[in-house]
């Protein structure tokens, strides 16, 4: 994950994404409806008009992976429903980088104790479920179903044990090397698709679960990756998003052995597609290969999200994150030395053990230095079996508190300023949504800057238009299309 999220944690805290966190409720028209019908062939007389539910916490990774899950689910002749409480098979994808994360699917559990959970399968995926094992079916002993994402290769048996009537199953390896792949993804995006090429994490920053969560690093081979890639252009996919804690570690298990910045460029040349996005980075893998894949080629989409997580020597020490504020700020100038401007994001953990004011003010000094155009911040969390939660941490949580607080205020004002400095500027803008009033439509620039716009054309979803900026707030633009 780096970090995070990768886009950290979006479904809990209300991201832009219409993708992140949403159950999985209409059939995707382009990439559904063909496969569907392939997977109603298989319907077994036990599952013949059964429903699943599944409802995604965390990362865009557990977004994908609940896609996947979803896949297999539909190739068994389940068919999705909305309302958790009217499926017969209701799954929990589960995150757990901070604790909060990590409750939520227990108050979630607790609405099918009792009769409304009877005759039902009720899983838990994902972090949590890794975390926690055999535990959960102690909390909450109408769960049958544990499995960790390092196994989800066996969800089929799995879910063919529980229908032949097993009571309780589990999957919690997380010495596979294998990648988790299915031949009926369900996306639940109609022109973003997302891709996992590496999963796992070799990093070992001391305040992570995700190493311990989602096992080591394997990636999935380049032909396969490219094959995906052009079979998604074919359903009408024009943006691809590649999917890892670390994506940028990728190491191209085939013989062709392409380095990341290869792939990127390879996916970016796949005919129909216009926007290869990647997330999340690692700042000790990225080199300049990358940017100059970004400079060669327009496809490649203007925007790195690369977590620093503290600006403090000192502290990125404690939290092994293998790289010093000079050398992170090294790769930002090699970012700033692009053809190109590019927009960069980043995670920051404030209230790390130990963090005093002077490491906190680094961290503070370092928005001013970098101009990040996004930030998602977090106050640290002790997370089961990573070296820092048993570190000495004095600060209280008032302060973590206050410290977050000042942080995003000091970047809410640096985003107001750098959004004002695009008005009258035009982008293109992939429209992925509508707004709440009709006739209002948002998109996100190949920056992924969201923009608002109004136009009463009724069948803007997917389209590539042209939008010339008006307003700027601090996370959004309003603009007029051209
Ligand atoms: N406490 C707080 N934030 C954390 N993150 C990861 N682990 C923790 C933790 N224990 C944050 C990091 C990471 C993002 C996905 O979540 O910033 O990049
Ligand atoms: Fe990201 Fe470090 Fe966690 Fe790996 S251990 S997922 S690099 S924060």
């Amino acid at each position: 994950m780096s970090d995070a999220p990768h886009v950290p944690l979006a479904s809990l805290t209300g991201s832009a994404d219409p993708a992140v966190g949403r159950a999985f409720s209409s059939l995707d028209p382009q990439s559904g409806l063909r496969r569907l019908a392939a997977a109603e062939d298989l319907l077994t007389p036990s599952t013949a008009g059964k429903s699943f539910h599944i409802e995604t916490f965390g990362c865009q990774m557990n977004v994908h992976d609940s896609e996947k899950v979803a896949g297999v689910l539909l190739e068994r002749g389940y068919s999705p429903v909305d309302d958790p409480l009217a499926a017969d098979v209701i799954f929990y994808n589960t995150c757990s980088i901070r604790e909060k994360a990590a409750q939520k699917v227990f108050s979630r559990l607790g609405q099918h104790r009792g009769p409304a959970g009877r005759g039902k399968i009720i899983g838990v995926l994902g972090c949590v479920a890794q975390q926690e094992g055999e535990e959960i079916f102690e909390r909450a002993p109408w769960v049958s179903l544990v499995c960790g994402s390092a196994s989800y290769r066996r969800l089929p048996d799995l879910l063919a044990e529980l229908e032949s009537g097993n009571r309780r199953v589990m999957g919690l390896d997380t010495d596979t090397d294998e990648t988790f792949e299915t031949e009926i993804t369900r996306r639940d995006n109609p022109f973003r698709a997302y891709l996992t090429i590496i999963e796992g994490c070799d990093k070992a920053c001391s305040y992570c679960v995700v190493p311990y969560t989602r096992g080591p690093e394997r990636s999935r081979s380049s032909d396969s990756i490219l094959r995906e890639v052009r079979e998604l252009a074919s359903l009408g996919y024009s943006e691809i998003q590649l999917l890892g804690q670390t994506v940028n570690s990728y190491r191209d298990p085939s013989p062709r052995a392409l380095s990341f910045a290869d792939l990127l460029f390879a996916v970016a040349e796949t005919p129909g597609i216009r926007r290869v996005r990647f997330t999340t980075s690692h700042p000790r893998d990225f080199g300049p290969d990358i940017v100059a894949a970004i400079d060669a080629h327009p496809s490649i989409c203007d925007h790195v999200h690369l977590p620093v997580q503290s600006g403090s020597t000192s502290v990125l020490r404690r939290m092994l994150r293998t790289y010093t504020r000079d050398e992170y700020l090294e790769k930002i100038a090699m970012l700033r030395s692009a053809r190109r401007p590019i927009a960069i994001s980043t995670d920051i953990i404030v209230g790390f053990p130990g963090e005093n004011a002077n490491e906190f003010s680094e961290t503070l000094s370092l928005l001013d230095l970098v101009q990040y155009d996004q930030i998602f911040s977090f106050k640290f969390s002790p997370r089961p079996h990573t070296p820092a939660e048993h570190m000495e941490d004095a600060l209280s949580e008032e302060e973590k508190g206050s410290r977050l607080s000042e942080l995003q205020e000091r970047q809410r004002e640096i985003q107001l300023r750098r959004n004002q400095s695009f008005a009258g500027h035009s982008f293109e803008v992939l429209v992925d949504n509508r707004g709440h009033k009709s006739g209002q439509w948002a998109g996100r620039t190949s920056s992924n800057r969201v923009v608002n716009f109004a136009s009463p054309r009724p069948d803007l979803l997917g389209q590539y238009v042209q939008v010339r900026v008006t307003q700027a707030g601090p996370n959004s633009l309003l603009g007029d299309l051209v």
